[in-house]
This record gives structure tokens, C-alpha cells and sequence, in this order.
């Protein structure tokens, strides 16, 4: 294992000084000293059971690796019994001999138990139903008969020399006597580790919190939790347990698991982290491991998911922006790095100066102060329209507008309208305003609403002008690339002489009257040059 409870000295303090939570977080929490909590992943059992979730057993075990190497403490690598495959999942994955403890789930049966030790783990999981409504919907069985199927189970598999964690399945719906009493049975049994799951995400923190002290009066091995998300409070419930004196959480990578899913591992991670000190893994893999999952599971990350999610360090409004590179703690709740992830400054339709220079500096492009505006507009104009400029983007932007530099226009558009679809002829009107200030309509029409454009713009500025050229590229491959349209002009009454004209956006038909206003433009303020 790599890296496991890191109370020690400098990296820990060091990466202390990554996070900047709230000091109300150290007066609330000063009596709940915690020195130790495990993980025990279980992303490749409940995490399978997610819906639409099938794992190869390659993939299985690239995630047991994965896990390993960040330091999980225990990981759930199956439920042996459900099928000769996933045997060979657990097997396989129990043949790695990684440092993590391996363990297979099974039901408080000989079957069971059998399966996951054929399976050659060391490590099981053993658990009965407790709540009434499981005992009398689905089990049928009285309490009595529940403890003493669950007693039998753990001796038999203590007998085989197996660590045994024991779980009340539906524990947080259990009559608390009873669960109480399974606890002391349990423990008597051999069990090592009893945990108390929340089988259907019910529970609130303070009533965890309340559930767990109480448990603690009688249970003399390690609390463990497992909570589920239904009411998306599976890390606060999770975090309210080792408040009150869990040693152990069960999680799940991307917070994945029977139906809205397990608590998280990053979050329970970070929580631990920034609110009990604990490393109790190495954090900096979380960003990997993270996106390691999602790509194998086929989940992908919502963009707004804690930790991971792709805007999680993701900066777009001038104000954080500003905020954020004077110091990231105005705007972060940690430094990325610390989670193996990265800042991002976006640019969009909040971006002010300040970000659009600091990427410009990034990408060692110098634009002129004087022009600076002129890009910040042209970015927050595409943001309007839902575009997110990328790099490569804003490169082709900023080189635009600087080949451009301060020439104003002598030829303005004023209006522009196309009229296209199926089974009509593609007609455009532009009107522009000459250097006398005198405006000129043209409706004309064209074989596509691109050419339906040139030739109401030649009619409205000057029918002596032909295009030449035209060429259409999309600045990234992206499907929601911008496009650079390239025209080049001659006018017989310049004699001939061409002009070239480019424009940048995200609407093939406007970028193409951007770059024939601009070869037009070029042609006069040459004309004029000549004329001087
Ligand atoms: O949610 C649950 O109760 C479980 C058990 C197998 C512990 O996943
Ligand atoms: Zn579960």
C-alpha cells in the first residue's frame, strides 16, 4: 500500500496548507478527535451493480490495481456466489496479492461463504437482513432466526480462518434494541468489524451521528458505515458516522452503487481530509483513479460533480478569475493539484480581461493593450451563443483581430438577413453604409445562402468586385469548432488587384460576410493608400 493514514509530518503540512475551508469547521469538530479511518472500496460490487454497469474482468482488475495503489485499505472485489464469472473476477483480482485487503461479499450462508473462500480471499463480507419490513417482506423470518443464521455464518467462516466484517443489511431501519443485540451476537461470533449500512440512502446526518454513539456503547470492534445516496446525503451521513465513532466507510469511485449510488470515495476522502486531518489516501490519485472509472464503467463525470467534475477548478466569471490568480483561496476550496487535477480558466460569456490576457500569456501570444477589448468582445459575443472559445480558437481570434489591428472600416454592414430551406432559392439582403454615410439595400440570390450573401454585398458595395476565392476550415476538429472563412477578392475597377479577407465564428454564413466586409475594407484603404 502506498500511502495510508498520513499523519506524518511535512507532506501532510504541506498539503494542509493546499485547503481553505471554514475555521468554523476546526471550533465545531475540536471534539471529535479522529486519528484513524479505512476505506473499503466496494466500486466493484455495489459499484457494479449500478444500472448499465458490466465490468470485463480486465477492466475489473485495472480497477483493483488502481485502488490499490492509492491506498484503499479494503476492496470489495465481488459477490462470488452471483456466478462463475464473477468468481473469476475475485479470483483473479485475489491473485494480484496487492497490498489492499481483498474481500468477497456473501449472504450469511455456508453457499455463500463457500464461494468467496474458493475464491482464495482472505477477507469476507457477511450480511443478514434486520429491518422488520426486509424480515417480514422478503426473508420471512423471525429476529431470532436472523441472529442465529448470522452467528452460525461468521463462526463458520472465522473457522476457516477468514477476517469477517458482519453487516445488518437495512441497519438504519432496524429497531435499535435488536440491531443493538445483532451487534453484541456479532461480535461474540468473531466478527472483526461490524458495519452499519444504510441499505436504502434514509438516514440524516444527525440521526447517523445519533445511531453510531449508540452503537458505540456496545460494539467493541470497529464501526464501519456504508451509506447510500437517495437523498444525496451519503458523504454527510458517511462523515456524521466517524463523528460519532466509525473507524471504517464503505465508498464507491464517482460515488457509483445501487441506484443513486454509494458514498463517494473522493468526497469521503477529501471530507476526512479537510475536516479530521486524515489522508487516508493519497489524495493526489484521486483525479486519475476518478477518470479511470468513468471511462471503464462508461459513466461519465457531470461536469459540475465535486472533486472531479470537469468544472470543479473550472473559472469563467471576471470577478473569480481575478479573484482566483491573485490568490486561489478567494475563489477554491483547495489547490487541484493536491486531487490530481488542474485549473481551468474558461473563457465564456463572464470573461473579462483578465482572463482572456492571462490566456494569452499562457499560450506566449502578445496582443496589444489597445486591441485587448476587441478580443474580449468577440469571445463574450461567441459565448453568447453557448460557444466555449478553446486555445487553439483563441489563437486564430487574437491573430484575426491583430492582422487587422486599428484600421477602422470604410464600407459598414448594417444589416444582413439569408432566407434558405428546402425547395427555396437561397436569398440574402444586406445593407451597408459607404464612407459618405449613405446606406445601400441588395437582395440577391446565389446557389447557397454563403453565395446568396457575396452577391447582395457586391450589389450593395460595388458590382466591379468578383470573388476570387473562398476557403472554409474548422479551427479545431471539434464538432462545435469555430470556422475561418478565407475569400479572396479582385476589383476591375482597382485594376484587378486582389484582397484578402478572413473571418472567424461560429455561423458558416456570417464568418463568410465578416471575411468579404474585410477583403472589401482591405480593397478601399488600399485604394485610398494608392490615392495618397
Ligand atoms: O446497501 C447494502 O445494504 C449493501 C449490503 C450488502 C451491505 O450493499
Ligand atoms: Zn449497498
Amino acid at each position: 500500500m502506498k500511502t495510508t493514514q498520513a499523519s506524518s509530518g511535512n507532506a501532510l503540512g504541506s498539503k494542509r496548507d493546499m485547503i481553505y475551508i471554514s475555521q468554523f469547521n476546526q471550533l465545531a469538530l475540536r471534539d471529535a478527535a479522529v486519528s484513524e479511518v479505512k476505506i473499503f472500496d466496494t466500486t466493484l460490487r455495489d459499484g457494479e451493480q449500478t444500472p448499465g454497469i458490466a465490468l470485463s474482468l480486465r477492466d475489473k482488475v485495472r480497477i483493483a490495481e488502481a485502488l490499490d495503489e492509492m491506498g484503499v485499505h479494503v476492496i470489495e472485489a465481488g459477490f462470488p456466489t452471483i456466478s462463475e464469472g464473477e468468481q473469476q473476477a475475485v479470483r483473479s483480482i485475489a491473485e494480484l496479492k496487492l497490498d489492499s485487503r481483498i474481500c468477497g461479499l456473501a449472504r450469511s450462508t455456508r453457499k455463500d461463504i463457500d464461494a468467496a473462500m474458493s475464491c482464495g480471499v482472505d477477507y469476507i463480507h457477511t450480511f443478514i437482513a434486520t429491518s422488520d419490513i426486509h424480515l417480514k417482506y422478503k426473508l420471512k423470518m423471525s429476529r431470532e432466526e436472523v441472529k442465529s443464521r448470522a452467528i452460525e455464518a461468521i463462526e463458520y467462516a472465522r473457522s476457516h480462518g477468514l477476517t469477517v466484517e458482519f453487516s445488518c443489511e437495512d441497519a438504519t431501519r432496524t429497531d435499535l434494541d435488536f440491531l443493538k443485540e445483532m451487534h453484541i451476537a456479532a461480535q461474540d461470533a468473531g466478527a472483526q468489524t461490524i458495519n452499519v449500512p444504510d441499505t436504502v440512502g434514509v438516514i440524516s446526518p444527525a440521526a447517523m451521528e445519533y445511531l453510531v454513539s449508540e452503537l458505540v456503547k456496545v460494539t467493541k470492534v470497529p464501526i464501519s458505515v456504508h451509506c447510500h445516496n437517495d437523498f444525496g446525503l451519503a458523504v454527510a451521513n458517511s462523515l456524521a458516522a466517524v463523528r460519532a465513532g466509525a473507524r471504517q466507510v464503505h465508498v464507491c469511485v464517482n460515488g457509483l452503487g445501487e441506484r443513486s449510488g454509494n458514498a463517494a470515495l473522493e468526497e469521503v476522502a477529501m471530507g476526512l481530509f479537510a475536516y479530521h486531518g486524515i489522508e487516508a489516501v493519497d489524495l493526489s490519485q484521486i483525479g486519475q483513479v476518478c477518470r479511470t472509472v468513468s471511462r471503464l464503467t462508461g459513466y461519465p463525470l457531470p461536469n459540475n460533480k465535486p472533486i472531479v467534475g470537469k468544472n470543479a477548478f473550472a473559472h469563467e466569471s471576471g470577478i473569480h478569475v481575478h479573484g482566483v490568480l491573485g490568490n486561489a483561496s478567494t475563489y477554491e476550496a483547495f489547490v487541484p493539484e493536491l486531487v490530481g487535477m488542474h485549473r481551468q480558466i474558461v473563457l465564456g460569456k463572464h470573461s473579462g480581461a483578465h482572463s482572456v490576457r492571462d490566456k494569452l500569456d499562457q499560450l506566449k501570444i502578445d496582443v496589444p493593450e489597445s486591441l485587448l477589448p476587441v478580443l474580449v468582445n468577440r469571445v463574450k459575443e461567441l459565448a453568447e451563443t453557448g460557444k466555449e472559445v478553446d486555445d487553439a480558437e483563441l489563437m486564430a481570434l487574437a491573430d484575426h483581430i491583430m492582422a487587422r489591428g486599428d484600421r477602422q472600416d470604410i464600407v459598414k454592414l448594417k444589416e444582413f438577413a439569408v432566407f434558405t430551406g428546402k425547395g427555396i432559392t437561397p436569398t440574402a439582403t444586406v445593407t451597408v453604409e459607404m464612407e459618405d454615410g449613405s446606406s445601400n439595400t441588395r437582395s440577391m440570390t446565389g446557389i447557397g445562402p454563403v453565395d446568396a450573401a457575396i452577391n447582395a454585398i457586391r450589389g450593395a458595395v460595388n458590382e466591379s468586385i468578383i470573388l476570387d476565392e473562398y476557403r472554409l476550415s474548422a479551427i479545431t476538429g471539434g464538432s462545435d469548432s469555430l470556422c475561418e472563412v478565407t475569400v479572396v477578392i479582385k476589383d476591375s475597377s482597382n485594376g484587378g488587384k486582389a484582397s484578402v479577407g478572413k473571418g472567424i465564428g461560429s455561423d458558416i454564413v456570417q464568418t463568410s460576410v465578416e471575411a468579404t466586409m474585410n477583403a472589401i475594407n482591405r480593397n478601399y484603404h488600399r485604394i485610398k493608400e494608392d490615392r495618397n
